[in-house]
């Protein structure tokens, strides 16, 4: 059984978004990227189980016209159990509360994620695996 997991703002450390991404596979991150990525989100969001941290996300942006969400990421254990969606709501939840209603929300899905970001109101772009968000449709 897995054990229950929380979201909430903030809390990821340059340490935690490398343990992350190097568990999802992605290229290595120093410490100092990795801090310089936390600086300068408007929004960070982590995912918790039985005390350790288990998922990030990542908002940047104006926080009037435009958002652009990043590093969502669980842990490949917890995966499939609602961590990611958890992540994914509570940035909607932070980043909704301030741009303009007829701002744009922009992520890059990792092909074959799609279906996951489209739960959330995101749809395929022109531009390939751009996929955009509009708060007025
Ligand atoms: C994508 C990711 C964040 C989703 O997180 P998660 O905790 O697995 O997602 P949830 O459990 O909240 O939701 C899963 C649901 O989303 C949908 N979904 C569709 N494609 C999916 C995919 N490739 N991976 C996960 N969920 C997907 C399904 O409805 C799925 O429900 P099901 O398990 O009943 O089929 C996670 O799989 C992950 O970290 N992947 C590796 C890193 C990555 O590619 N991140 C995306 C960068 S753009």
């Amino acid at each position: 059984m897995v054990a229950a997991i929380d979201v909430k703002a903030g809390g990821l450390t340059p340490e935690g978004y490398q343990e992350i991404a190097d568990a999802v596979g992605w290229d290595h991150r120093s410490v100092t990227q990795a801090r310089q990525l936390i600086i300068n989100a408007r929004h960070i969001v982590t995912a918790w189980s039985a005390g350790d941290l288990v998922g990030m996300g990542r908002a940047s942006g104006t926080g009037s016209h435009y958002a652009h969400l990043s590093d969502i990421a669980i842990t490949p254990s917890l995966q499939r159990h609602g961590a990611g969606g958890a992540v994914m709501g509570h940035l909607l939840k932070l980043v909704d509360r301030e741009i303009r209603e007829d701002a744009t929300v922009t992520l890059h899905a990792t092909p074959g994620t799609e279906a996951f970001y489209e739960r959330f109101g995101f749809k395929p772009s022109a531009t390939p695996f751009l996929m955009t968000r509009s708060r007025s449709e």
